[in-house]
């Protein structure tokens, strides 16, 4: 059964409260577990993991390689900083798929430059905790298992 780590980025932890007229009020755990139960009906292994810390997020990654086939990551605002986050994923060969729940293209400028983007095989955003949805449906084609 293909298996697919949800991996979660600086304060994620808080969604559900944190700024809400961006994130709305879906929790990390609704995100997790819709995640969980839409890997289920795609065939999936699904583990979450969530860090505020940016090298448990690059441990993870490298850890992935011997574990998972494919990572959905949030990067959060990692996603705009961080090359040791870029570096991580061009040094595993695994399929990344990134996700923002708000649409980062709307957003402040700094907002729409991704790290994680050049060496994603796509990019969702705007669609708040659906995007998690399809990106596991990507990862689904990608994979070839539907
Ligand atoms: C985010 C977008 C980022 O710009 C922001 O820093 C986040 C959340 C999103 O899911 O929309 O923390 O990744």
């Amino acid at each position: 059964m293909p298996s697919v780590l949800i991996l979660n980025g600086p304060n994620l932890n808080l969604l559900g409260t944190r700024q809400p007229e961006v994130y709305g009020t879906t929790t990390l755990a609704d995100v997790e577990q819709q995640s969980v139960l839409h890997g289920k009906t795609l065939g999936f292994e699904i583990t979450c993991f969530q860090s505020n810390h940016e090298g448990a997020l690059i441990d993870q990654i490298h850890a992935a390689r011997q574990t998972y086939d494919a990572i959905v990551l949030n990067a959060g605002a990692y996603t705009h900083t961080s090359v040791a986050l870029m570096d991580a994923i061009a040094s595993v060969d695994l399929p990344v798929v990134e996700v923002h729940l708000s649409n980062i293209h709307a957003r402040e400028s700094f907002r729409h430059h991704s790290y994680i983007a050049p060496v994603a095989i796509g990019q969702i955003c705007g669609f708040g905790l659906k995007g998690y949805i399809l990106a596991l449906d990507a990862i689904s084609d990608h994979l070839g298992t539907q």
